[in-house]
């Protein structure tokens, strides 16, 4: 057992590299070591490491206010903030709420959604429906409605389940299909799941339009939205967008749901929102969920201590300036083409990389037993535990999952370098990653007559 440390690390008897510094992608330890933050740490430092004016910034704003409470006052920073997340969706939606990370946002908009019906009178819909497969949070109502049973497994007592509906997972469809050959039954199951829990009493439907960690990169094609929101409005259900990951720039749009043919009417965002230097997460909402709450009472209740913070909201402002003056989502999006390119290419000497996917720098690989039966590892094997020891190995941090195979097997990785990386630096990402798949291959018995 490591004694040394008083931080409660995930894994006890690892031990963890001490990092005093970083600059871009790159993470340095304090015995000198250089490492490459391959998926930005959670998908979260989205402008690069040691950015001198955001610490400018973060000192300016902290010397001029500890705090404002949202109940008692505004800042102007705040409103700005809010106006920047506005902005960015070309005004589909009106008004923001900051809270301080992805769990409590996805709450938020949960109880935003409850808000609505209850304030336009009809208080019997309550009920939030989601996917299997899907990742909204590790509180307890966020981890309630996450359909990712390794994130879940422990904690089942204390969660709800108001229904839940198959991922659109292409890859390995749930109903046996090909991808565009089908009509989309994953999106008419949502129908199904509605009658079934009853239209009176179902309030929102929530999905991550790129997936996160459950499925790293997965996302539907053509269609899927366009039926969902179709369904949703028929039984008067709101739609609920969780780009806690893929929000803010990450996909090579402001926010995922932009590169598809539907509109949310509540996002919840966090992650890149601050390019990874505060905690802090939002939700923002469209006119109509507001003008609902506003009509009949004109007040949201809800929140946490330091929802709202003035320091965060410097740093979303300071990000959002960034994002626009250095061009950086549109480049997100040619940068993405390239590295899922790349990847593809050295996929096909791999025998274990069974899918590349994903969209702008959100990368997710997808490791297989067999390519062509798409057989998963036996999970005893520890696959992915393999791979990010491995890549440890090749210096770069990179983060893996479990659990796409019906919660139960299948390896997977992200790859989500920061905004800023640059096309050599991309190359150097998937050199090592090439290095350490054949590696992991050898470890399994593959390439035997080498
Ligand atoms: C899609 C999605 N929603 C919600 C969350 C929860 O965010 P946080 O860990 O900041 O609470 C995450 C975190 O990974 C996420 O990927």
């Amino acid at each position: 057992m490591n004694k040394k440390t008083y931080i409660l690390n995930p894994y006890f008897k690892k031990e963890y590299p001490v990092i005093s510094h970083g600059k871009g992608i790159y993470m340095y330890a304090e015995d000198g070591t250089e490492y490459i933050d391959a998926t930005s740490g959670a998908v979260l430092v989205s402008l690069g490491h040691g950015m001198e004016s955001m610490g400018e910034v973060l000192k300016e704003q902290a010397s001029k206010i500890a705090f404002a409470y949202r109940w008692d006052c505004v800042t102007q920073v705040l409103e700005d903030a809010c106006r920047n997340v506005c902005e960015a969706s070309d005004y589909n939606f009106t008004k923001v709420f900051f809270v301080s990370g992805g769990s409590e946002a996805t709450e938020i908009a949960v109880k935003l959604a409850r808000k609505y019906f209850l304030n336009i009178g009809r208080k019997s819909k309550y009920k939030i429906i989601s996917r299997n497969q899907s990742y909204h949070g590790s509180t307890m109502g966020a981890l309630s409605i996450t359909g990712f049973p390794v994130r879940q497994a422990g904690y089942e007592n204390y969660l709800f389940d108001q229904g839940h509906i198959p991922p659109a997972y292409c890859y390995r469809c749930w109903y046996g299909k090909e991808c565009n050959s089908c009509r989309f039954e994953c999106a008419e199951a949502l129908e199904k799941e509605i009658l079934q829990q009853g239209e009176d009493t179902v309030a929102a439907f929530i999905l991550e339009p790129v997936s996160g960690m459950s499925l790293c990169g997965a996302n539907p094609p053509a269609g899927y939205f366009k039926k969902i929101r179709e369904i949703c409005d028929r039984y008067h259900i709101l739609l609920i967008a969780d780009e806690v990951m893929a929000g803010m720039g990450r996909t090579g749009k402001y926010f995922a749901y932009q590169n598809f043919d539907f509109k949310p009417d509540i996002i919840a965002l966090g992650k890149a929102l601050a390019g990874g230097y505060f905690p802090i997460g939002a939700v923002a909402c469209s006119q109509k969920i507001f003008d609902g709450i506003y009509e009949n009472s004109a007040e949201f209740s809800a929140g946490y201590s330091w929802a709202g913070n003035p320091l965060g909201a410097a740093v979303v402002c300071k990000t959002f300036s960034c994002l626009q003056q250095q061009s950086l989502v549109p480049n997100v999006a040619l940068k993405g083409i390239y590295l899922k390119q790349a990847l593809s290419d050295i996929a096909k000497s791999h025998p274990i990389m069974g899918d590349v996917r994903g969209l702008g720098l959100m990368v997710g690989i997808e490791f297989v037993k067999d390519k062509e039966t798409k057989e998963t590892f036996d999970p005893a094997l520890k696959v992915n535990k393999k791979i990010s020891e491995e890549a440890l190995k090749e210096k770069m941090f990179l983060e893996t999952s479990f659990g796409c195979n019906h919660g139960k097997s299948g390896d997977m990785a992200m790859i989500a370098p920061a905004f800023t990386v640059n096309y050599e630096e991309l190359d150097e990402i998937v050199l090592r990653f090439d290095r350490m798949v054949t590696k992991v291959e050898k470890d399994l018995g593959y390439h035997r007559s080498e």
